[in-house]
């Protein structure tokens, strides 16, 4: 079994820091940043990249996704969000990136930190969720669009939160207990080097591998992602220019088309993958779900998911958010994945089995008379 450590310090030489990428050349004021969470996928980035900014930081969590993996740069921190918070008495720090708070209990667990560190911090950046939004059909889709709460989509009595509502009434904690100084960030699917969830590398893997390959949907249908390092920087930049209120991170701007994605992904990892388009109700009719396991990171663009990848994004721009192209995040993942041990890569988690391309493919041409 690999280890979070190893699996990250696998992916370190292919994931560029982000000051490189970063185009802010002005002095920054150095902060100190607690990042509650910060050895998961995201928070390895999200580390690093204020560590080569030159601020301080200090990490919070269990101590069982990656203890020790930043050596004596970072202080540690060890307790668990469901409550021990000892180690945070007494403490204070400039700002606080929240990017740990993801289940169910997510509003109790933001109200609990917020109320404790309110007085001993100015700002709290709370990493929230696309799934926040009550549904993705306007075109474009902005902040402005309606979150669910238990009036307007209810949970069943007795459930748990699910993954939106928990995200939708943490922002919720968050505003309330230190409102006016609270940053709150949408991402959208987050891709890039160290994703343990294989959601976008099987595309670049799966590309690399070349021949023809099933391609879902016309080519038309939008999709909007953000590389993990866009956004530990945007995030980054919202933290050191004190900038406040409710952003999407997801990106290009506006979105691209799947055809244009799976070309640049070609582009970046090279090959010769041919790309048969299969209309989705074909997909659909044949048990591959939107999103699912089988079509990670595709979902059609009508009814009420024809605005999922059509973000319009001004406003975070004028913010900071920036993009890697396509093409280098392809190519990052999969140098990267390319470094993990073989008992890994043969366990892609996510994508079609080569059986089941194969099959899909011979009866598509079979229903289309080819
Ligand atoms: N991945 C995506 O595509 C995506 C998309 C949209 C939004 N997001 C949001 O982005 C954030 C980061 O995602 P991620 O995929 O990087 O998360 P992740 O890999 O699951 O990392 C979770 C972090 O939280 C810590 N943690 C978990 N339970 C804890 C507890 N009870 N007490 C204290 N610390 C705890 C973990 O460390 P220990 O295990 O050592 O405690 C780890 O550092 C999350 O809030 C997620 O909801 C993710």
């Amino acid at each position: 079994m690999l280890d979070r450590r190893t699996f990250v310090a696998a992916g370190l030489a292919a994931a560029a820091s982000c000051a490189t990428a970063a185009p802010v050349a002005r002095p920054v004021a150095k902060k100190h940043l607690l990042i509650l969470g910060g050895t998961g996928f995201l928070g390895p980035h999200q580390v690093r990249c204020a560590l080569a900014r030159g601020h301080r930081v200090t990490v919070f969590n269990r101590g069982r996704s990656g203890k020790g993996m930043f050596g004596p740069d970072v202080e540690e921190l060890v307790g668990d969000r469901n409550g021990d918070l000892s180690a945070l008495q007494g403490r204070g720090f400039d700002a606080v990136i929240d990017e740990s708070a993801s289940q169910s209990s997510a509003p109790e667990w933001v109200q609990r930190s917020t109320e404790l560190l309110r007085e001993r911090t100015e700002q709290y950046l709370f990493v929230s969720t696309r799934s926040v939004y009550l549904d993705t059909a306007a075109v474009p889709m902005t902040t402005a669009a309606p979150v669910v709460t238990r009036e307007n989509s209810p949970v069943p009595e007795g459930r748990p939160l699910g993954y939106g509502h928990a995200k939708a009434y943490a922002e919720k904690a968050a505003h309330a207990a230190m409102p006016g100084r609270v940053t709150v960030v949408r991402p959208g699917l987050i891709i890039g080097p160290e994703d343990d969830t294989d959601r976008f590398t099987w595309w670049p893997v799966r590309i690399a591998r070349g021949g023809e390959m099933m391609a879902p949907g016309d080519g038309s249908d939008h999709v909007q992602n953000i590389d993990v390092r866009d956004l530990a920087e945007f995030q980054l930049r919202l933290v050191e220019d004190r900038t406040f209120g409710v952003f999407n991170a997801v990106g290009p701007d506006g979105g691209q088309t799947f055809r244009r994605f799976l070309e640049r992904i070609r582009a970046g990892v090279g090959g010769n993958a041919e790309f048969t388009w299969v209309d989705v109700d074909f997909l659909l009719e044949r048990g591959l779900q939107p999103y699912g396991r089988e079509l990670p990171g595709f979902r059609p663009m009508r009814g009420s998911t024809a605005g999922f990848g059509r973000f319009d994004l001004s406003r975070e721009i004028a913010a900071g958010l920036t993009f890697r192209p396509t093409e280098t995040t392809a190519r990052d993942t999969l140098a990267w994945w390319n470094t993990l041990p073989a008992e890994r890569t043969a366990a892609i988690k996510t994508g079609l089995g080569a059986e089941r391309e194969r099959e899909l493919l011979a009866a598509w041409r079979a229903r289309a008379g080819r």
